[in-house]
Parts: C-alpha cells; structure tokens; sequence
C-alpha cells in the first residue's frame, strides 16, 4: 500500500494491486463538501490520471458518509458574499467531477453510507456504483431552499426516470440502497458487512482486462449517448480503429488467437489473460 500524497479532507491510497481508494475524509461533517474538499479533488484526480500505479479507482467516505453533499457552511453560506470564493470552489466542484467522468481510469463509487445532494454528481461521474443495502440517498435540496443545482438535476435525471427524479426532488424523501439499484441509480447493493469485498472483487475483474480497451470502451459507451444512429455509426468505427492503434498490449489478436488457434478461454465467459 502506498501512500501518495497528504491531503486534509481527502484520503488517497493507492495499493500494491492498483487499485486507488480515494475517500471523502471529513467524517466528522459526514463528508460534507467544502471548497478545500473540491480543491484537494482536483489535485487527486490529476495525480490519478498521471500516476501509473493507479489502474482503477474506487470514490468512497470515511465513517457512515458516502457525502452528505455541499457544505451548507462552508461552501454555501460563507461564500454568500464573496463570489470570487463561491466561484473558485464551483469550477473546482465541476473540475474534478468532469476529470472523474471523462477519465481515462475505470471508476467505482462504493457508496458507504449517506448520499445527498451535491454528492450525486461525482456519483453519476462514476463508471459503476455499488452501495451498501442500507445506506441513505436524498435529493434534500427542496428540504432547505435550493433546487439541485451543481447539475444534480440533470445527472440525476440522466441515471433515473422522468417520474422519479420529479417525485424524489420535490419531496426529498429518502431511498436506501436496494431501491437506489431499482433506480437504476446504482448497479449493485450488498450488506453493508460485504461492501469492500465485492467492491474489491469488481476492481479486480477491471484489473483483468486490457486498460486501454476498457478506457475506450467507457468513453465510446458515455460518447454515444448524445449521438444520432449515423453518428454512433461513424464515431464508433473511428473509435475502434483507434483502440487498435492505442492497445500496445494487442488484446484483439491475442484474444482471438487464444479463442480461436489455442482454444485457451471462452471471451464470453471472461477476459483473455494479459502478459
Ligand atoms: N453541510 C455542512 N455540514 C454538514 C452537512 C452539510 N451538507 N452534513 C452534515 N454536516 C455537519 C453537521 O452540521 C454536523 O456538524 P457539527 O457537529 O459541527 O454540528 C455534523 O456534520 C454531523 O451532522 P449531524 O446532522 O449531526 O449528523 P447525523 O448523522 O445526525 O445526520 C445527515 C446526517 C447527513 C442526515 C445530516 O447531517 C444532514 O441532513 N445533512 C445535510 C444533508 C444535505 O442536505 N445535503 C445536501 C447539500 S446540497
């Protein structure tokens, strides 16, 4: 396990695997967000992008917080009169969320604990989610005054349906993680007591496979989304001239030679081995 760098409300591990845990370190305000906070992230998302230990990342919270969201206090109310402040800490806020997004890591928010507000952006930016069964999600906005700005809104919205993202924004009611899976919000919801585990079994079965395929994979698959069938047509075929050029490991002809002459692994059952 190595450390990489000190941070005072952001932890980050990268271990001997690979696997880089980031957590939200500030358990005593529940991972609240504060502009320190979004400042460190933005640093730890560059130091991840560059770092070559760092193969997948895996966002969590210390203690019973995955984030309670913005920090009503320091991000909100003492920045209230000083836009210079507010501004600083907002682009740093869509910096790292959009860093985490378009990464070229695979990601996983292991979702611990409380998830409010603010905290569904770099949820959403997330390639995979899995939560704990028990943990709390809330759009609270409506609950103090706000709309889900920092585009909660519109992430929100992207991941769930048309009825749900109205009915959870305008009432704030809560939803656990089992419901947040039915959402489509998170992929997968296990007892709290499995969580690391089966988070830990997910980033190893990213570690399996090639990092440039799996980095032109997320990209094409968040790429489409906005695209006409013309257009996907088009982006995709370049998109996987592309990877062949940028996968030094040469996992297409290595994976059909072993399926095919060596008859070593199935591709629909898993991945072929790396050197
Ligand atoms: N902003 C600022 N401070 C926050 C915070 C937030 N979003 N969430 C929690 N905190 C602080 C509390 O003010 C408290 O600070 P204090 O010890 O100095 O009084 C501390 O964290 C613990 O919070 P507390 O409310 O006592 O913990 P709890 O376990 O009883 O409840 C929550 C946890 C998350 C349900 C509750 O803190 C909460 O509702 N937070 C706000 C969530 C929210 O609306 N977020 C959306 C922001 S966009």
């Amino acid at each position: 396990m190595s450390d990489a760098k000190e941070y005072s409300c952001v932890k980050l591990e990268i271990d001997d695997e690979g696997i880089a845990w980031v957590s939200f370190n500030r358990p005593e305000k529940r991972n609240a967000m504060s502009p320190t906070l979004h400042f460190e992230m933005e640093d730890v998302m560059a130091e991840l992008e560059t770092n070559e230990d760092a193969k997948v990342i895996v966002l969590t919270g210390e203690g019973v917080s995955w984030s309670a969201g913005m920090d009503l206090k320091e991000y909100f109310r003492e920045t209230d009169n000083n836009p210079k402040a507010r501004f600083k800490s907002q682009w740093a806020h869509r910096h790292w969320a959009q860093y985490l997004m378009v990464s070229a890591k695979p990601s996983i928010a292991m979702v611990n604990g409380y998830c409010f507000g603010g905290a569904f952006t770099p949820l959403a930016a997330c390639d995979i989610a899995i939560a704990a069964e028990d943990a709390t999600f809330g759009l609270s906005e409506v609950n103090w005054g706000i709309l889900p700005g920092g585009n909660v809104s519109k992430v929100f919205r992207d991941l769930a349906s048309h009825r749900d993202s109205l009915f959870y924004a305008m009432t704030g009611r809560t939803f656990d993680g089992k419901k947040a899976v039915d959402m489509g919000i998170v992929n997968l919801a296990v007892p709290a007591d499995k969580l690391r585990e089966e988070t830990l079994a997910l980033a190893r079965e990213l570690l399996e496979k090639s990092p440039a395929v799996l980095a032109f994979t997320k990209q094409a698959v968040k790429a489409v989304q906005g695209m006409d069938m013309n257009m996907a047509y088009e982006y995709l075929g370049a998109k996987q001239g592309a990877l062949r050029a940028a996968d030094k490991e040469g996992t297409r002809q290595k994976g059909m030679s072993e399926f095919l002459d060596n008859k070593s692994y199935r591709p629909g059952l898993g991945a072929v081995k790396r050197d």
